[in-house]
């Protein structure tokens, strides 16, 4: 025994002594994640309040990756200024990442400030959501783990190195392009500045490829976020002035017109005070909010709604967080301390009681970012300068606040085993687990699509949404862009009609329809229906995100990373394995869509293509700009108008172009969190030489699906 005893000993001596000649300080936290620390690092952080655990068993199936580089070369210099880490990076590196970035995809070569706005400022880094991590393709990821305004500077900073002379020196061009001319030849390192702390975490994450990079991200975040089923059909927010019997008119049109339809959401007036919040029901609008609710969830609605957490003088909760909060007011309301968990129960105990307790499904979390110039208005929220009870800063609480807001409503939720589908205007890192979709009123449809992209790189939900419209043409490749990502959204906050009845703003207020409005409705319809046929690919696709960390829109370079002509494709975007979406905007009645390796076809017409080449594609405005990729067994269901607890989906299993395959459908309620205790079904779809076969394996004693017929695609 002694013996023994002794010999583990030694092993364990061993492999500490191994582990520091590797990897310096690095401490190993999980299969392929580690963590280097140097100085006193900030009390507030992303990690520190990440309280999901790891999906350990998960982080271990990954293959394992490994460092370009020692881990002992990321640099870490303390100065009076703040702390500067120097990561390595070679010539031929590829980055992405620094959360929902808006303007731009590849971040080579960029400097970006990662801070969280509404705005994104000459794409600066600005974002609703501002990560910094970022992700490189020769397989691993960064992740500096701060709350404080950092700027990354992606091999663009050339540091005078004395022992060398610069080999240009004195070189002058004589035409105006060599006069200006960059040496592209960048610095070998990504330099990080972190003004103002005193020390910092810098946690690395192992490919060995960018896709499983995120994997391991998403993995030890908790798992990616399972919606709940229903959230993964349309949401339709209504009117923000709207009454309980508008909203009940809005509803029974929806039905009555067979337009898909799963949540309703309320916009600011339901609440005697909005800006800030009370938290407390308008009863000259709502007269009766629980009989509402009731009377909505019998027709198959959920209800949303509205808020952020400035909390008004003339809410209940005012007192109680009057002192557990910032020093600074917003729209003269509070701005609580969710650093503190005393003060997130109090937020989260209130909204539990009076409203997820009575039946609200979800919440818009809004204006938890803050503005520097928002759209015609003045900036607003708590400046930088405040201070909280709990000792963070301003600037770190601007950071974070969106993470905090998000974690003090999900849990909510989470106790209560409800599962959510919510949005939320601000995120950041380890949000992984979040069922949160965020959303901008930035409306730039490039940019939008950009963001579908840059979310697979963010640990992050997000939600292109559809209001007002300049054309048809630009309405409907909007509802496209909206029916092909995470969230199908119409935000109709000013909006009386929906859009697709006047798109024009002021007559749309002035019931003044499009001649063509039925028409219209029609073609929105058959986007929309498409949508609810995709829910069962859709949620197993989420279910691969929960369990497997795999981002469920993600870019092309994902998949394909040694393909160089995926390295800056911001436009197109991979929906779970087999979809392929390339939206389009209003601009162009086509465009060119690149296809990578193997063979592609072409969801509307069947037509076959050989990948590694672009073609151009011109469908039309109710035909989805979709490829599906040959191997692939892509479940439709017929569609419903929404999706009910008991909703069993009759699923046509269309097999692309091959004699052997499979593919696989999660089933459980869609409601509770039961799924994490192991009750659900893994439902096999099996294709063999012309023969289609169900097996399903698991726990869970419902069905949601029904196979009715296979169809072969050739
Ligand atoms: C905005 C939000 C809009 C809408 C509006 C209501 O900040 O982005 O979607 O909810 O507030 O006042």
């Amino acid at each position: 025994m002694r013996k023994h005893r002794s010999y583990s000993t030694i092993l364990c001596i061993a492999l500490q002594v191994i582990a520091i000649n590797l990897f310096g300080q690095a401490v190993q936290l999980a299969a392929g994640v580690k963590k280097i620390s140097s100085g006193v690092v900030d009390k507030f952080t992303p990690y520190g309040f990440c309280s999901e655990a790891p999906m350990a068993a998960a982080l271990d199936k990954l293959p394992a990756g490994k460092l370009p580089f020692d881990i002992g070369d990321i640099k870490i210099n303390i100065t009076d200024r703040g702390v500067v880490v120097e990561v390595p990076l070679d010539d031929e590196e590829q980055l992405y990442g620094f959360g929902l970035q808006i303007g731009s995809f590849n971040q080579r070569g960029l400097k970006k400030r990662p801070i969280v706005n509404d705005n994104p400022l000459n794409d600066l880094g600005y974002t609703h959501g501002p990560t910094t991590l970022y992700v490189s393709n020769k397989g691993y990821g960064i992740l500096i783990n701060t709350a404080r305004y950092t700027t990354f500077y992606c091999g663009t900073t050339d540091k005078l190195n004395k022992n060398n002379k610069r080999n240009d020196a004195g070189k002058t061009g004589n035409s105006v392009e060599e006069l200006y001319k960059n040496d592209k030849k960048a610095a070998g390192y990504v330099t990080v500045d972190i003004p103002g702390a005193k020390g910092i975490d810098i946690f690395v994450f192992e490919g060995p490829d960018l896709k499983s990079v995120m994997q391991r991200y998403n993995l030890f975040s908790g798992g990616g976020a399972l919606p709940a089923i229903w959230g993964l059909g349309v949401k339709y927010r209504v009117k923000a002035d709207f009454n309980q019997s508008q909203v009940g008119k809005m509803a029974a049109y929806f039905r009555n017109n067979h337009i898909p339809c799963d949540v309703l959401g309320l916009e600011p007036r339901w609440q005697t005070a909005s800006y800030s919040c009370s938290y407390v029901w308008n009863k000259s609008f709502f007269p009766s909010p629980n009989e509402f609710i009731d009377t909505m969830k019998n027709k198959g609605f959920h209800i949303n709604l509205w808020e952020h957490a400035f909390t008004s003088p003339k809410s209940p909760l005012y007192e109680p967080l009057k002192n557990k909060a910032g020093n600074y007011l917003v729209w003269n309301g509070l701005v609580p301390d969710f650093a503190d968990t005393a003060a997130a129960n109090i937020f989260a105990t209130y909204h539990r009681d009076t409203f997820v307790n009575e039946g609200i499904s979800g919440f818009k979390m809004d204006e938890c970012d803050n503005s520097n110039i928002a759209f015609g208005r003045d900036s607003w929220s708590f400046p930088e300068l405040s201070s909280f009870p709990s000792g963070i800063d301003g600037e770190q609480m601007h950071q974070l606040f969106g993470l905090l807001y998000q974690k003090t409503i999900y849990n909510i939720y989470k106790k209560s085993n409800k599962r959510t589908y919510l949005d939320v205007r601000a995120s950041n890192a380890f949000a992984s687990s979040y069922p949160a979709a965020l959303y901008s009123d930035t409306y730039v449809h490039d940019e939008y699509i950009r963001m579908i992209v840059n979310s697979g790189f963010a640990g992050m939900i997000w939600s292109p949404e559809v209001r007002e419209s300049t054309s048809i043409k630009d309405f409907m490749r909007r509802s496209q862009t909206a029916v092909l990502s995470a969230q199908t959204l119409y935000n109709s906050w000013y909006l009386k009609n929906p859009p697709w009845l006047q798109i024009n703003k002021e007559k749309n207020n002035k019931d003044e329809l499009m001649p063509d409005a039925k028409d219209v409705e029609a073609d929105v319809r058959k986007l929309l229906n498409f949508r609810m046929s995709l829910i069962p690919y859709l949620y197993n696709a989420f279910a691969a995100y929960h369990f497997k960390g795999i981002p469920v829109f993600r870019a092309l370079v994902m998949d394909y990373p040694k393909d160089k002509n995926t390295f800056n494709l911001s436009d197109e975007y991979m929906i779970g394995d087999g979809i392929l979406a390339a939206p389009l905007t209003e601009r162009a009645d086509g465009r060119t869509v690149y296809l990578p390796a193997g063979t592609w076809y072409d969801f509307n017409t069947n037509q076959k293509f050989d990948g590694g080449k672009s073609y151009t594609i011109k469908p039309g405005l109710t035909q989805l700009p979709i490829f599906i990729k040959a191997g692939t067994i892509l479940p439709l269901a017929e569609p419903v108008e929404h999706v009910a607890p008991d909703t069993k989906f009759q699923v046509t299993c269309y097999v692309y172009g091959t004699t052997k395959t499979d593919a696989q459908l999660f089933e459980d309620d869609g409601l509770t969190f039961d799924y994490d205790k192991g009750v659900y079904n893994t439902v096999n779809l099996l294709w063999d030489k012309g023969h289609g076969e169900v097996k399903r394996n698991g726990k869970y004693k419902g069905l949601r699906y029904v196979v009715r017929k296979w169809q072969l695609i050739n």
